[in-house]
């Protein structure tokens, strides 16, 4: 079973499920990720928490660092992140009913989760040392894109470490008229505005807001594959996840429709984390 979902940094109770994001949301038309959270997921991020590792270990996250995560979801990056026992961790999450989820598996005070945007925090400047977001900037328009990435360079100190966690394109160089049909498939599956960019665009809007990218790394587009599904969620709950799917029809063809535009896509599609840096003051 993944660690984080072991007893102690702990998997939700099921009774919260009447209490998750977009509960009262028709789920015809509910934004991918809270259909599949009703369904029973809780890992939301294309590449797995295998990329949230990989991640994690380049942010090299220790007691000595003041932790931001950007729209933290149901709080699992949030557990592997406090496993590191940081100074500090806020995170800055849009949904309510998210940030409820994420409070409850924080008992220590310096922990704390914030409803709010990431495109303004209110975090004051230079107050971090990290800073990652996942499944999040994909979401969003190039501007709020940026509106998002000047927030995490605003509050991170010199030295900083930013990590993203995102939804990517590949090759580099597909075509103008491959991109559009791939966010227009996306967008209508997952019924959330998807703009997913390509490994050079993704560095330029860090590097653009003046991050200097020091590493990479990519994984499958998988997040609906039975495989990747065990991995994330371990046996047990994924097998609560197929059956949820399996007893609720109008979920059933959403799921599928959006695995069917992920395979149609596979191709094209991949997971790409991103380590950046704020540069030291000159
Ligand atoms: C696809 S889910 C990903 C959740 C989590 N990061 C994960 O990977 O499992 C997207 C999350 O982003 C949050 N979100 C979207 N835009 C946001 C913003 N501007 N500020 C804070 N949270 C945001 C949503 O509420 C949701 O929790």
């Amino acid at each position: 079973m993944p660690d984080v979902h072991r007893k102690g940094i702990g998997i939700m109770p099921e009774e919260t499920a009447t209490h998750l994001p977009g509960a009262h949301l028709d789920i015809a038309k509910m934004p991918g990720h809270w259909l599949l959270a009703r369904m029973g997921k809780r890992v939301l991020r294309p590449g797995g928490l295998e990329l949230t590792r990989s991640m994690l270990d380049a942010l090299s996250i220790d007691s000595s660092d003041h932790v931001i995560e950007f729209a933290p979801g149901l709080g699992v990056t949030a557990r592997l992140a406090l496993a590191r026992q940081p100074a500090s961790y806020t995170g800055i999450e849009r949904d309510e009913a998210a940030a409820q989820s994420v409070r409850a598996c924080l008992s220590d005070p310096r922990y704390r989760c914030l409803v709010g945007s990431a495109e303004k925090s209110g975090l004051e400047d230079a107050s971090a040392t990290v800073v990652c977001g996942e499944a999040m900037l994909t979401m969003h328009t190039p501007g709020q894109k940026m509106r998002i990435v000047r927030e995490a360079y605003r509050i991170l100190k010199p030295g900083g470490r930013y990590g993203i966690h995102e939804l990517g394109l590949t090759p580099d160089d597909l075509g103008e008229a491959e991109k559009d049909a791939i966010l227009r498939d996306l967008s209508a599956a997952i019924r959330v505005g998807a703009r997913p960019l390509t490994s050079s665009e993704w560095r330029a809007v860090l590097e653009t807001e003046g991050f200097q990218v020091r590493a990479a790394f990519t994984a499958p587009m998988h997040l609906l594959e039975p495989r990747r599904l065990i991995q994330d969620e371990g046996l047990g709950r994924a097998l609560r996840i197929f059956f949820n799917i399996l007893r609720t029809p109008a979920a059933r063809q959403r799921v599928l429709a959006m695995r069917r535009v992920f395979r149609a896509h596979q191709d094209h599609l991949m997971a790409i984390s991103l380590i950046a840096v704020k540069p030291e003051a000159l």
